[in-house]
């Protein structure tokens, strides 16, 4: 079996850590690096909870320190969602600082896309800070860049603006960047994430699925709370469920760009499936999930893990 190599830059983050949890010990997947990038909370909280994460999970996966901010704009933090440290809602063991690289998450991204001899698949599950600096510093690695796999930005309504995701309207212009750069990109924006919702049972499930498992469902009580009856909505994750079951969803191909200078609509992600705006396609749109597999296959996959 071909094992695709994988770097994972995020900003856990709750459901980025429910989404790193099914990705770490699948045999199709070798992760070379974990990146952190500052998000939904700051950039020493995402780095040393990737670390917890690292060590949780028994891995000895390098993590390296990414942007502590956007390219042009301030922070803006999802403390409401994640809670204050990012992982919320579970005590994790004091992580293993070993395993944090020396190197800054763009250099470490570089020497680990040139050193390999195979193309490397990117899975962004946070802002697009880092990715934006690494192609535009070191243009060479697009071609060593099999495919961005990112859950980001919306086909429909946003999140935090009406039209604009979390994770493209933290840093447009990086976001703006990525699409524009002629890597191949599978988009999963909200909408996918809205409807890949874990229920309230599932929850319990997973509960009964060992370690891996009590710690994300104790994750998902506190991210959630106040909406588990309506099912926890699985960001993240729908994009690790991509990159692992990918005929699982439904694609649609468009070209996508974002909105930078409106007041009203900066960071919403403009996805032209229809050719309106006459401009060649870039980006690989998921526009639907199949949701009782997805929930099904999601908990077996933490079922299996092991740590
Ligand atoms: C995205 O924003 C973050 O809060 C989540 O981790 C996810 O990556 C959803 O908009
Ligand atoms: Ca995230």
């Amino acid at each position: 079996m071909r094992t695709r190599k994988l770097i994972i830059d995020t900003d856990p983050g709750i459901d980025d850590a429910a989404a790193i949890a099914i990705l770490l010990s699948d045999p199709s997947l070798d992760v070379k690096l974990i990146a952190s990038v500052s998000g939904n909370v700051g950039i020493e909280h995402t780095t040393n909870n990737a670390l917890k994460l690292m060590t949780f999970f028994n891995k000895d996966i390098p993590v390296a320190k990414g942007a502590a901010m956007p390219l042009m704009r301030g922070n803006i933090f999802a403390t409401n969602a994640h809670g204050k440290s990012g992982m919320g809602g579970f005590e994790f063991p004091e992580p293993n600082l070993e395993l944090l690289l020396k190197e800054n998450a763009v250099m470490s991204e570089y020497h680990t896309i040139m050193a390999l001899e195979e193309k490397v698949t990117i899975l962004t599950i946070g802002p697009l800070t880092n990715i934006a600096l690494l192609i535009s510093t070191f243009p060479e690695v697009k071609e060593k860049i099999e495919e961005i796999i990112m859950m980001g930005g919306s086909t429909e309504r946003g999140n935090i603006g009406v039209y604009s995701e979390f994770n493209v309207n933290v840093d447009p212009e990086a976001a703006k960047i990525v699409f524009r750069s002629g890597i191949p990109i599978t988009m999963l924006g909200l909408d996918i994430g809205r409807k890949a919702r874990l229920t309230a049972g599932d929850l319990d499930e997973l509960d009964n699925c060992g370690k891996a498992g009590k710690m994300i469902s104790s994750l998902f009580r506190s991210y959630d709370g106040g909406n588990i009856e309506e099912g926890v909505k699985m960001y993240d994750p729908s994009a690790a469920m991509y990159l692992l079951e990918p005929e699982l969803f439904k694609v649609k191909e468009a070209y996508v760009d974002v909105e930078i200078c409106s007041p009203l609509t900066s960071g919403a992600t403009v996805v032209d499936f229809d050719g309106i705006l006459n401009k060649e396609k870039n980006t690989t749109v998921c526009i639907d999930v199949n949701v009782d597999k997805f929930r099904e296959n999601y908990i077996k996959r933490v079922r299996e893990i092991q740590c």
